[in-house]
């Protein structure tokens, strides 16, 4: 099939990439000169694992192009439109100019028959509105939501667990090209459901929501256990074998950041509002509440770790991006305790194995410190605050061959705490006596 990819950011350049493996012709287009011309270059513009390997294949086999300019999107069958969605400065809603925007610039450029597919995150209502003006160029529209985590992206977009179409009601046309464009996921037994737009816009959100809310319900517990010399990790351990509970998302630690959570929940409280049901909604504030609560808990577990001051200390930080296996570092918890633990006054030296550069960009005043030796070097306290591999197969030995530091916050509880007091390490973590 022939594709274009609108929005060549962290959603499209994977997608578009992926959509070419699979043996589709695609064209890949952003209004970022600089963007495109890394991309055209088979260079990922941010770190991802697998990703410049489907680039290179992709590019070498002719099926996939990055072009700046929209009309060249004109002569595909099915247009995916990936642009971000941030969260309005000062205010919790989702901005929708770049998705207005390519919505407007891509219609003047469609052909009676195409297929747009919206795949940006987007406030329930938006699909049926820009409807509209999609299918008065004779298109029509279909609402794909995406549910890549990064680090994982090209794998979920290869193989995503679930198919989640949008149509208007009765557009078989658009199932059927969607399950073309996806027939190899199809094949594999990929659960595929057809909804309306609203569900799909919802079913986005739905999952989101309920992640951030299994994050924040463990951090609540680690509060109590806080409280009561309880062992959250042992906790979540013996809840999760519950199989309706489940595991996996109740990771306790310094909560959740990245691109999609924090802001996702916050737009999805600001549309209940608009719609009359933000009391059902409400309780996300609280989950809001407490997982920003875990940043200022570390701060003060780095303190307690140095007597009670951190002016002046020594700190060495471990970590900066929002989760491994990512170089994101927006809304960071690890590159915010960074910050609040400078601003006390703090000789904090921070490194990650991906992420300096992106975090430089976005607090140039930091101290980075390109390895571990460097940043540990002459520290008396080391902050773990994002549980890359390395870091958590670091011992009492191996880092005690090249700090003199004694003292460890785990902040993301990715340490055996036993294994480091025993060695003499004076060792805390958030949720855990
Ligand atoms: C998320 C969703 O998982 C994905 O489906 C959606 O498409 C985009 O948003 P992502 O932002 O890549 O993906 O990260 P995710 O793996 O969900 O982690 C989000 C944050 O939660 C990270 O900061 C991570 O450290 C934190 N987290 C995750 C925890 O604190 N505890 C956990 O148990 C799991």
């Amino acid at each position: 099939m022939r594709i274009s990819v609108i929005g060549c950011g962290y959603l499209g350049a994977v997608h578009a990439a992926c959509m070419a493996e699979l043996g589709h012709e695609v064209v890949g287009v952003d209004v970022d000169e600089n963007k495109i011309a890394q991309l055209s270059a088979g260079r990922a513009p941010f770190f991802e694992p697998g990703l410049p390997e489907v680039l290179d294949r992709a590019i070498a086999s002719g099926r996939l192009r990055f072009t700046t300019d929209i009309a060249e999107a004109a002569g595909a069958s099915v247009h995916f439109v990936a642009v971000g969605t941030p969260q309005v400065v000062g205010s919790d809603a989702a901005d929708l100019r770049f998705v207005d925007a390519s919505f407007s610039a891509l219609a003047a450029h469609l052909a009676p028959g195409d297929l747009v597919v919206g795949k940006s995150t987007v406030p329930v209502g938006t699909a049926a509105r820009l409807s509209e003006l999609v299918e008065a160029t004779g298109a029509s529209l279909a609402w794909n939501p995406e549910f890549l985590r990064e680090g994982f992206a090209v794998g979920d977009t290869l193989s995503p667990d679930r198919l989640v179409y949008g149509v208007r009601a009765g557009d078989d046309a658009a199932v059927a090209a969607l399950d073309e464009v996806y027939s190899a996921a199809l094949a594999a037994g990929t659960p595929r459901l057809v909804t309306d737009y609203a569900t799909a816009e919802l079913v986005k959100v739905a999952a989101n929501a309920f992640l951030a809310t299994k994050i924040s319900f463990i951090n609540a517990m680690a509060e109590v256990a806080e409280a009561t010399g309880a062992d959250v990790t042992q906790l979540a351990d013996a809840i999760g074998h519950d199989a309706r509970i489940g595991r996996r998302f109740l990771n306790s630690g310094l909560g959740f950041g990245g691109g999609c959570l924090p802001k996702d929940i916050r737009a999805f409280m600001a549309r209940g509002d608009e719609l009359g049901v933000g009391e059902s909604l409400a309780f996300l504030r609280e989950v809001d509440a407490i997982n920003l609560r875990r940043r200022t808990r570390v701060v003060d577990l780095v303190a307690a770790a140095l007597d009670g001051d951190v002016a002046g200390r020594r700190i060495a930080a471990l970590g900066l991006a929002f989760k491994p296996d990512s170089d994101d570092v927006r809304d960071s918890p690890a590159l915010e305790v960074v910050q609040r633990l400078t601003e006390l006054g703090a000789a904090v030296v921070a490194t990650d194995p991906e992420a300096i550069e992106t975090a430089r960009r976005s607090k140039p005043d930091v101290h980075y410190a390109p390895t571990v030796e460097e940043a540990v070097d002459g520290a008396e306290c080391i902050v773990v605050l994002t549980e890359w591999r390395e870091y958590r197969e670091f011992t009492p030995e191996s880092l005690g061959r090249i700090t003199t530091a004694r003292r460890i916050v785990d902040a993301r509880n990715c340490l055996d705490p036993k294994q480091w007091r025993d060695a003499g390490w004076t060792y805390s973590a958030p949720g855990r006596p």
